[in-house]
């Protein structure tokens, strides 16, 4: 009897670290390669606007009102196409923004936004969110000012003619070197190909 008991407690005991609903406490990510994809594509496309930035800086002639134009806007419709084919939400987000479209507007950009306002050496993080009753993966990166974004977000009455006539509720100033500036912000949903599948049959 004893003998059968020891057996049974040491089974039991044996297979607690196996235990599936331990195993489940875990966090799980669904898609990883899609984070992976997620993180490059970002990366890509922060570098697309350092490098349509850099164009203006230092340029002796004064800049042409198309190529002032031509540095984040490209950058959110780059967003939008990612989001389009890959079935992602991709956004960027900002707490003084310049298009309104780009304003914080949940609980979970905020306390990101401050995460990284906090620590400069934090460059991305990601956790599990659910947005619009969607569960998913939530994946943050943030953008820091450049020298070359001054031309645009620096002094407020130093902004070009076209940002100050087409944002009149512009916060998007009086930025300095090294400030954050915001944060890309990409939803990866769990049922990502479902979306795909939805978009393009819809
Ligand atoms: C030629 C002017 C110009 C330059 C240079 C510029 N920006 Fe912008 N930026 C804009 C405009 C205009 C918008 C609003 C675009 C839109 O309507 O989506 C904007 C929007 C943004 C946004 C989206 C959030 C928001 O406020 O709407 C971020 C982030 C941003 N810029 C970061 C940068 C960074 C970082 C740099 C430098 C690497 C930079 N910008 C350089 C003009 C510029």
């Amino acid at each position: 009897m004893l003998v059968k008991c020891f057996l049974i407690v040491s089974f039991v005991l044996l297979t607690i670290p196996w235990n599936p609903t331990i195993a489940l406490a875990a966090p799980i990510i669904p898609h990883p390669e899609e984070l992976v994809r997620a993180v490059q594509e970002i990366e890509l496309l922060d570098a697309m606007r350092t490098g349509l930035a850099s164009t203006l800086e230092g340029s002796t002639e004064e800049p042409t009102k198309q190529t002032m134009k031509e540095v984040c806007r490209p950058v959110g419709m780059k967003a939008m196409k990612l989001s389009k084919e890959n079935g992602w939400q991709v956004k960027q987000i900002a707490s003084k923004y310049r298009n309104p479209d780009h304003a914080p507007n949940n609980l979970h950009d905020k306390i990101a936004l401050a995460k990284f306002e906090q620590d400069s050496n934090l460059v991305g993080l990601w956790n599990r969110e659910i947005i619009n009753q969607e569960q998913g993966t939530r994946y943050y990166r943030r953008i820091d000012v450049e020298a070359s974004c001054l031309v645009c977000h620096g002094l407020k009455n130093r902004r070009p003619q076209f940002v100050q006539d087409g944002y009149p509720q512009d916060l998007a100033y009086n930025f300095k070197m090294g400030d954050l500036r915001g944060m890309y912000a990409v939803f990866i949903p769990d049922d990502v190909k479902k979306v795909i599948q939805d978009s393009v049959n819809p």
